[in-house]
């Protein structure tokens, strides 16, 4: 099968060849779904490939992530409220339900909602309605839910955490997506698919692995999966630029399993200036991961799941609707600009900025960024800076 037929799902293995198979069988159909898989596996991935290849895939695909929205209002953020239902509830607002109507709902780490709010879900799988919070007239919707957790829900199951009839209810479909431990064949692929797509995105050349590199690529645990292959990898290109990894450089940057160094060690056969170059690099990465939380929690949180229209339901009554869109709208243009610059004007950005915030002062902005006075003046002169 064909990486465009499969939505950016990468893996020769058994397990993921069974997975697409399992994708394709039941994405045309109306059946809910239920995914499992440890973090970083790639559930959200698994959830957009059955909604794109669904006849649903026109309309919205709403992303809920159940454990990051206060327990508290959850169930009016799925299901809406009317006006005055709560203290603050100034007008009436349709809910996650209604707004996916003909879509999707992807209900992420469903084994955090509250038992109230799974009667509420259970009774829109079996008779695709609800009531909104303080509302009394039912509200009709045609909604497929996929559902994902890294729980064990059989257990919450047995512990009275999470409702029987539900968990048979989701579970009649289940997709289980192994740890990439459990699918060593699938890492280089992957480590391919990561490379070219971040090396050409960012313009930058990569010189590859080593065969041994590769080997401890492919055996290392992976516990944060497939995301933390992909940090990783995009790591070493950044700052391994045009150099081929082998054993020993790799070392910097995978530790052996429960090692609670997390820092980079200083290689020794680099020159200080390369050293400190490296360091501005791995804050410039932190940054963009940073960025990219950012990003999914604004949209998971506040304002508009992936796919779906602007008048959409916010997350807090205090600010008007205008404003709140207008914050949104800001916000994610500045992400769109740092996410969209090159590595070399974040660093000649941050330096700019280092030196305005200590009124020009070289000592204090090289101690701030962590780089030698000498390197400071060297980077002024090549960016031509003001200072
Ligand atoms: N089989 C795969 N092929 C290609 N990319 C993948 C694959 N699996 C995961 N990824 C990538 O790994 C990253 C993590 O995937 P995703 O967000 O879907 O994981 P998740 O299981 O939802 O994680 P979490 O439990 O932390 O929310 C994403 O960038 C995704 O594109
Ligand atoms: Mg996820």
């Amino acid at each position: 099968m064909s990486e465009i037929n499969n939505f950016g799902i990468i893996g020769r293995s058994h397990g993921i060849q069974q997975m697409l198979l399992t994708i394709h069988q039941v994405a045309p159909t109306d059946i809910s779904v239920l995914v499992f898989g440890e973090s970083g596996t790639g559930k959200e991935l698994v959830a957009k490939a059955i909604h794109e290849q669904s006849v649903r895939k026109d309309k919205p695909l709403i992303v809920v992530n159940c454990g990051a929205i206060p327990e508290g209002i959850l169930e009016s953020e799925l299901f809406g409220h009317e006006k005055g239902s709560f203290t603050g509830a100034v007008g009436a607002r349709k809910g996650y339900f209604e707004l996916a109507h003909n879509g999707t709902v992807f209900l992420d780490e469903i084994g955090e909602m509250p038992l109230s709010t799974q009667v509420k879900l259970l009774r829109v799988l079996e008779n695709g309605d609800f009531m909104r919070v303080g509302g009394s007239s039912l509200q009709k919707v045609n909604v497929r839910v996929i559902a994902a957790t890294n729980k064990d829900l059989e257990r919450a199951v047995a512990n009275e955490e999470f409702r029987e009839d539900l968990f048979y209810r989701l579970n009649a479909i289940h997709i289980k997506i192994p740890p990439l431990r459990e699918r060593r064949d699938d890492i280089p692929l992957l480590i391919h698919k990561i490379e070219s797509e971040f090396a050409k995105e960012n313009r930058i050349e990569f010189g590859g692995f080593s065969e041994t590199a590769m080997n401890i690529l492919v055996n290392h645990n992976w516990r944060g999966n497939v995301r933390e292959l992909k940090n990783t990898v995009e790591s070493m290109i950044v700052l391994e630029k045009g150099r081929v990894i082998d054993e020993f450089t790799l070392s910097n940057y995978i530790k052996p399993p429960h090692s609670a160094d997390r820092n980079l060690p200083v290689p020794t056969n680099r020159s200080s200036d390369q050293v400190e170059r490296e360091f501005i690099y791995r804050a410039l990465i932190d940054l963009k991961s940073e960025i990219g939380k950012l990003r999914e929690d604004i949209y998971q949180t506040v304002y508009r799941p992936s796919g779906a229209t602007k008048s959409l339901p916010v997350f807090s009554e205090v600010f008007h609707e205008e404003d709140k869109r207008m914050m949104v709208d800001n916000l994610e243009e500045e992400l769109v600009d740092l996410e969209g610059m090159k590595l070399i004007d974040v660093e000649r950005r941050m330096i700019n900025q280092a030196l305005e915030n200590n009124n020009g002062s070289k000592r204090k902005a090289a101690k701030k960024l962590g780089i030698s006075e000498r390197t400071l003046y060297r980077k002024i002169k090549e960016y031509d800076l003001p200072f």
